[in-house]
C-alpha cells in the first residue's frame, strides 16, 4: 500500500473522530452553545422561514404559488423534502379546499385569528376565552392538519391570557414578536422556550445573547409555558432608511432593490450568530405590491439554487423546532434531522375542483424543479425536442 494511501486512511478515521467529539455538551457563558450543544456561528446552517399572514382566497392563493412554485428545493444536504411557506390563516373568506392544497404543496398551516381586528390594543386587553376563540377558529375551517404554531395579528402580545390559550390549544410555537435593530439587538436572537417563568424578563433562554430583558412589548407574560418563541427582526434598508415589520410595508422603487435588501440581511444574518432569518409578510398588502412578491420569489429561487449560497435553507418553524431539539453543525446536517411534512391525514376529495391557474407558466418559471437546479427540465426539453425530431422525421419519410 503506498503511503499516502495510509495517510489518508489514518486522516480519514482522524476526523470521523473529531467530528464525533465535535458537539460536546456547553452551558452558560460559553458565546459557542446551541441549545446545549457546542456548536459555534460560523458552524451553524443559515435558516430561513417565510411566514405569511392572512386568508387564503384564489387571489392569495396565487400569490403564494409566485412567491413559491410547487417542488421547490434546498440546496444539499436539505433537498429530500420541499422548501415550505409557513401560513397564518385568518378567517375571513378563506377557503378550505386551497387551504389543503397549499398544506398538501408541503406549507405549514399555523393559527392565525378570526377576526384579525384593529387597532393592536384590542389584543393586548384580550382575555384568555377571546385569545382561544380567535386563535382556535382555524380548526373549524380545516380540521385534518395538526396545527402547532400561531401567530397573534399585528404582533401584538396579550401577556398571560395569550399564552394561557395557547397552551390550551396544544400550540408548540408562537411566531407573533418582531424586533428593532438596536444596540441591544445588534445581532439577531435564536429562537426560545417559555418553560422558565423568568425568560422573557432575564432572557434566561439558555444562551449568553439573551441575558437581560428580552421582552420589550408593554405586556408580557409573568408565567411559564412550554412554548418556544420564533422572534423575527425588522426589515431595515439601508438605502432608503426605512425600517419595516413586514417587507411589504417599506417601499421599492424596482424588484433588483427587494432582492438586494433581502440578501443583505440574509448575509448580516449569517455572518453573526445564524439565528434563523424569519421573514414576515402580509398577503393582503402583498396583493397590491406585485413587485415585491417577484423581489421574494427571485430571492428564494436564487437562495435555494446558487452554489454561491450553499448555506441557505428555507424550513418551516416546524422543521426548525426538530433542529432546535438535536441541533447539529453544517458539516453534519441531513435530512434527517428536519421531519419533512406529513400529508397522509388531509384528505384530497376536492383538491381535484381547483382550476389550474397556470401560475407557474405564466410567470415563466419552471413548473418541476428537482434539486433545485435546471438539470432535469432541460434533460426533459432536450428528450421532448428529441422526440419530435424524430417524429418528423418519420413522417417525413412516409
Ligand atoms: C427548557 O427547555 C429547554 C429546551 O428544550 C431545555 O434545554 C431546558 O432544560 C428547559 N428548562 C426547564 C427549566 O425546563
Ligand atoms: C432600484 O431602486 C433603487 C432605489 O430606489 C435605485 O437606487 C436603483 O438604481 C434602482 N435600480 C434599477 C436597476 O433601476
Ligand atoms: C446597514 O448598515 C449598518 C451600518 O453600516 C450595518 O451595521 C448593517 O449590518 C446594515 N444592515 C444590513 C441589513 O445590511
Ligand atoms: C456565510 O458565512 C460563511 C462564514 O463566515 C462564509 O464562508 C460564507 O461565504 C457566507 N455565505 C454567504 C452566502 O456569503
Ligand atoms: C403520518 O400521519 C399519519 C396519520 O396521522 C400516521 O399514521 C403516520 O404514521 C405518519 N407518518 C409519519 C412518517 O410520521
Amino acid at each position: 500500500m503506498s503511503p499516502i494511501l495510509i495517510l489518508s486512511v489514518f486522516f480519514c478515521i482522524l476526523f470521523n473522530f473529531n467530528c464525533s467529539l465535535k458537539h460536546e455538551k456547553c452551558t452558560g457563558d460559553d458565546k459557542c452553545c446551541l441549545y446545549g450543544k457546542r456548536i459555534c456561528d460560523e458552524d451553524r446552517p443559515q435558516f430561513i422561514s417565510i411566514v405569511v399572514e392572512g386568508q387564503i382566497d384564489y387571489k392569495s392563493y396565487s400569490i403564494l404559488r409566485r412567491i413559491m412554485p410547487t417542488r421547490r428545493r434546498n440546496q444539499p444536504p436539505l433537498g429530500l423534502c420541499s422548501a415550505g411557506l409557513t401560513i397564518a390563516v385568518t378567517r375571513s373568506k378563506t377557503d378550505e379546499c386551497l387551504l389543503k392544497d397549499i398544506a398538501i404543496r408541503g406549507h405549514e398551516i399555523i393559527a392565525g385569528s378570526k377576526s384579525y381586528i384593529w387597532p393592536p390594543p384590542f389584543w393586548v386587553h384580550a382575555s384568555k376565552e377571546q385569545w382561544f376563540d380567535e386563535l382556535n377558529d382555524i380548526k373549524s375551517i380545516i380540521n385534518n392538519v395538526e396545527v402547532k404554531g400561531a401567530k397573534a395579528p399585528h404582533f401584538a402580545i396579550g401577556g398571560d391570557a395569550q399564552y394561557q390559550a395557547l397552551s390550551e390549544m396544544d400550540i408548540s410555537y408562537d411566531i407573533s414578536t418582531v424586533y428593532p435593530w438596536s444596540k441591544k439587538f445588534n445581532q439577531p436572537l435564536w429562537p426560545y422556550k417559555l418553560n422558565t417563568s423568568i425568560a422573557w424578563e432575564t432572557g434566561e433562554c439558555g444562551m449568553p445573547m439573551c441575558k437581560g430583558k428580552i421582552c420589550w412589548k408593554p405586556k408580557c407574560p409573568k408565567e411559564s409555558y412550554p412554548i418556544w418563541e420564533f422572534p423575527a427582526f425588522e426589515i431595515k434598508d439601508n438605502l432608503t432608511k426605512q425600517t419595516c415589520a413586514t417587507i411589504e410595508h417599506c417601499k421599492f422603487d424596482n424588484e433588483t432593490h427587494v432582492v438586494e435588501v433581502l440578501f443583505q440581511h440574509f448575509l448580516k444574518f449569517n455572518e453573526t450568530n445564524r439565528a434563523p432569518f424569519i421573514i414576515h409578510l402580509n398577503i393582503r398588502d402583498l396583493i397590491k405590491r406585485p413587485l415585491i412578491v417577484d423581489g421574494i420569489a427571485e430571492f428564494l429561487r436564487k437562495g435555494a439554487q446558487d452554489k454561491q449560497y450553499r448555506n441557505f435553507f428555507i424550513i418551516t418553524p416546524r422543521q426548525l423546532l426538530s433542529y432546535l431539539e438535536n441541533p447539529t453543525s453544517f458539516n453534519d446536517l441531513s435530512t434527517s434531522d428536519i421531519k419533512c411534512p406529513n400529508i397522509t391525514q388531509i384528505d384530497k376529495d376536492c383538491i381535484d375542483e381547483i382550476p389550474d391557474l397556470e401560475l407557474d407558466r405564466i410567470r415563466g418559471l419552471p413548473i418541476f424543479e428537482f434539486l433545485g437546479n435546471g438539470v432535469t427540465i432541460f434533460a426533459l426539453q432536450t428528450c421532448f425536442l428529441l422526440l419530435g425530431f424524430l417524429l418528423l422525421l418519420k413522417f417525413d419519410g412516409k
